[in-house]
């Protein structure tokens, strides 16, 4: 079986460096039709130019491919809306939307500005927020959609002095969790991507004798396979030097107590049995965990479902 995207529009940001980059090229090379979205700022942000996008763009067409470049800022809401309208203007719908930009400011959360982690928060959250409201009209009235939200083991796990890119990293989870309910009907699946590569983001994160294991390459297959036609949803994909793993936020069924047991010295009693893993459930949605509470307090106090 082979992936292809022909027929397809793609928009990769922050696609001038790193990751969106390969994404941009290898989406191309499969046949979509690419916006190559940058900003072209420095790591922290700072700066701005479209030479690196127009770059990745003269590479697409140079290997037969079709691509523009877009020097959108995805945290301007009013830009973003530009660089989708000019997507459809030329190529009549938009396919797949890669949220791939990124920055970091990192410093431990004693240092840290409430100004690092606005930034922070405007580009990764709010900037996935504002491609994904975008594309969203257009993804419901075509009856197809795949967009990928690029989230990180510092969310999901913490990372010393990312509390801002971790916070940031978690968001577009829970951003992903409704978007894929209220997408399901119209043929709009969401997914997210947990990168791991060695570029200009994790240079000096990553020892020097690994880094050349940690390509983007080995990362984008990962990103390929949740916009595809045949993508699962609301899965997150981990990748990095050629291993691929799946992250599953897991709830244990816990332990129903009576009125009279609902106290903090009966949790810490029970606190084996409420914790214990191996009735731990994967939820859809926050209404299976209602439903749960719900069925055990029932059971507990013998009321008929
Ligand atoms: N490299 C890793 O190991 C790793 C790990 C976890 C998550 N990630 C995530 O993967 C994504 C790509 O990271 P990378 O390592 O390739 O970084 P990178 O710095 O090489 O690329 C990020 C790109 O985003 C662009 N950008 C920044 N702000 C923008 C804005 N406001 N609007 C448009 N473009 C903007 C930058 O110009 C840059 O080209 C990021 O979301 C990052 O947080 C990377």
């Amino acid at each position: 079986m082979s992936i292809r995207f022909d027929g397809r529009v793609a928009i990769v940001t922050g696609a001038g460096n790193g990751l969106g980059r390969c994404h941009a090229i290898s989406l191309a090379e499969r046949g979509a039709k690419v916006v190559v979205n940058d900003l072209g700022g420095a790591r922290d942000g700072s700066g701005g130019s479209s030479d690196a996008a127009k770059a990745v763009v003269a590479e697409i067409e140079a290997a037969g491919g079709e691509a523009i470049a877009n020097g959108a800022n995805v945290a301007d809401m009013e830009q973003v809306q530009a660089m989708v309208d000019e997507a459809r203007e030329k190529w009549g719908r938009v396919d797949i939307l890669v949220n791939n930009a990124g920055v970091l400011r990192d410093k431990s959360f004693s240092k840290v500005e409430i100004d690092d982690f606005d930034f922070v928060l405007d580009v990764h959250l709010m900037g996935s927020v504002n491609c994904s409201k975008a594309v969203w009209p257009l993804m419901r009235e075509q009856g197809y959609g795949r967009i990928a939200m690029t989230t990180s083991s510092s969310g999901m796990y913490g990372n010393f002095g990312q509390t801002n890119y971790g916070a940031a990293k978690m968001g577009v989870i829970g951003l992903m969790n409704t978007l894929v309910l209220e997408g399901a009907k119209y043929g709009i699946k969401v997914n997210a991507l947990s990168p791991c590569a060695a570029t200009r983001m994790t240079e000096d994160i990553i020892p020097e004798n690994l880094l050349g294991l940690l390509t983007p390459e080995s990362v984008t297959p990962a990103l390929l396979f949740i916009v595809s036609d045949d993508a699962p949803n609301r899965t997150i994909i981990t990748a990095g030097a050629g291993t691929f793993a799946r992250t599953i936020v897991y709830e244990t069924g816990g332990k129903w107590l009576p009125e009279e047991d609902q106290t903090p010295e009966k949790i810490a009693e029970n606190w084996a049995e409420i914790s214990d893993a191996a009735s731990q459930m994967e939820y859809t949605s926050g209404n299976d965990q209602t439903q749960n509470m719900l069925t055990k307090a029932a059971t507990g106090l013998g009321i008929k479902l």
